[in-house]
C-alpha cells in the first residue's frame, strides 16, 4: 500500500528506526528495492530524481509504481520526488501518484545556485500549502550540501574546490533550522552537516572533523519532534570498488559515509537516509565483472540479473542495518 512520508516517519520515530531511501530510475532498481523490503518484512521510500522522470518518463513511473504496490502487498511504499526544483516539478509528482516531495529551496531553481534563507522560505512554505492540501508530505532542506573537505566531493555550492564555502557556510545552522520548520511547517529536514553527493566525498575515512554529527546532535535537541533527513548517505563500500576496479573499472580510492555513523545520525533523529550512489555502484560492478568474465555475452538479461541481485543485497543490508526491517 502507498503511505505518505509523514505516516512512515512518525512510525520510525515512534519506534526509534531510520529508512534508507533508494533512488530508483528502472524497473530492476523497483524490484531489487522490493525483493529486499519483502525478504525482511521493511516499509520502504523510493524516491525519483528530475533526472529519473526524465530518463524513465513520468508516465512509465507512476505504472511502475503502481505495478511494485500490486506485486508487493504487504510493503507500506512512499513514493518521493528527490530534489524538487521548483513548485511545478514538485506538484507534478503528485499527480503522478507521488505521495511526498522535496523541495529543495536551498539552491535556486537552477539546482546549482545557493538560495537566500527568505527564497528557501518562502518556496517551501508554498509547496507545503499546496500538497498538504492533497494529502502529500514535503521535505525542506536548509544548509548547503558539500565536503567540508575542500577539494572532494561533488559540492551542491556549484563551485567544487575552488569557490568552496566556509564551514559554517555549508553546515545547518540550528537556530534558524527552528525558525525554518516553524515557518515552513515542513514534515521533514534535510540537513547540511558535511557529507555530499556522488562517490567522491571523503579522501580518508571520515571522523568527526569532517562530519558534523554534532550539528545533528544540537538540531535534534533543540527540534526533538523533527524528521532529520540525511543526503549524499552511501557509504561506498570497499568491497564494491575492488570489484568494479578488478574488473577493468578505473574508479580512484574514495569514503563514503561510514554505517556506524549513519546509524548514530538515527540515534539523534535522522529518520530518512539517501542511498543512490551505492545501487548505481553495486550494479555497474556486475555490469563489469559479468563482461570481463564473458566477453561473448549480449544477453542484458545476463548483466541486469546479477546486478540487481547485488543491489537487492545491498538494500537487505541497510533495511537491517537501519533498523527498518521488522516494521512493514
Ligand atoms: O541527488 C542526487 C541523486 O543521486 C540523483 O541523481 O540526478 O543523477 O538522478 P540524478
Ligand atoms: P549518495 O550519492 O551518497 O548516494 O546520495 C544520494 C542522495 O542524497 C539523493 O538525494
Ligand atoms: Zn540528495
Amino acid at each position: 500500500a502507498r503511505i505518505t512520508l509523514r505516516q512512515l516517519l512518525d512510525h520510525a520515530a515512534e519506534h526509534g528506526y531510520g529508512v534508507p531511501a533508494f533512488n530508483i530510475n528502472n524497473m530492476e532498481q523497483g524490484i531489487a528495492i522490493m525483493d529486499a523490503a519483502q525478504a525482511v518484512d521493511a516499509p520502504v521510500i523510493m524516491q525519483a530524481s528530475r533526472g529519473a522522470r526524465s530518463y524513465a518518463g513520468d508516465i512509465m513511473l507512476a505504472r511502475m509504481i503502481d505495478a511494485l504496490t500490486e506485486m508487493y502487498p504487504s510493503i507500506p511504499i512512499c513514493m518521493h520526488q528527490d530534489h524538487g526544483n521548483n513548485e511545478a516539478t514538485c506538484l507534478s509528482a503528485i499527480q503522478h501518484g507521488f505521495t511526498s516531495v522535496m523541495m529543495d529551496g536551498s539552491l535556486k531553481a537552477d539546482a546549482k545556485t545557493p538560495a537566500d534563507y527568505d527564497y528557501n522560505v518562502t518556496i517551501t512554505r508554498r509547496v507545503v500549502d499546496a500538497a498538504h492540501w492533497v494529502g502529500a508530505s514535503v521535505e525542506g532542506e536548509l544548509g548547503v550540501l558539500g565536503s567540508l573537505e575542500h577539494g572532494s566531493g561533488e559540492q551542491e555550492d556549484g563551485h567544487g574546490a575552488e569557490g568552496a564555502l566556509s564551514h559554517d557556510q555549508l553546515l545547518t545552522d540550528p537556530d534558524q533550522a527552528v525558525d525554518f520548520v516553524a515557518r515552513t511547517k515542513v514534515d521533514a529536514l534535510a540537513i547540511a552537516m558535511g557529507t555530499s553527493h556522488g562517490a567522491y566525498k571523503f579522501t580518508r575515512k571520515p571522523d568527526g572533523d569532517i562530519l558534523a554529527m554534532h550539528v545533528i546532535e544540537e538540531i535534534h535537541r533543540r527540534l526533538p519532534s523533527v524528521h532529520l533527513v540525511m543526503h549524499g548517505s552511501s557509504s561506498v563500500p570497499q568491497a564494491l570498488q575492488d570489484l568494479f576496479n578488478a574488473s577493468g573499472g578505473e574508479m580512484p580510492q574514495t569514503w563514503g559515509v561510514p554505517v556506524e555513523e549513519i546509524v548514530r545520525g538515527i540515534r539523534h533523529g535522522v529518520r530518512k537516509v539517501n542511498i543512490d550512489t551505492d545501487c548505481r555502484l553495486a550494479m555497474t560492478a556486475q555490469f563489469r565483472k559479468v563482461g570481463q568474465a564473458n566477453r561473448s555475452e549480449f544477453d542484458p538479461r545476463k548483466f541486469l540479473k546479477p546486478a540487481m541481485d547485488a543491489m537487492r543485497d545491498l538494500c537487505r543490508e541497510r533495511f537491517e542495518q537501519f533498523g527498518t526491517a521488522g516494521h512493514a
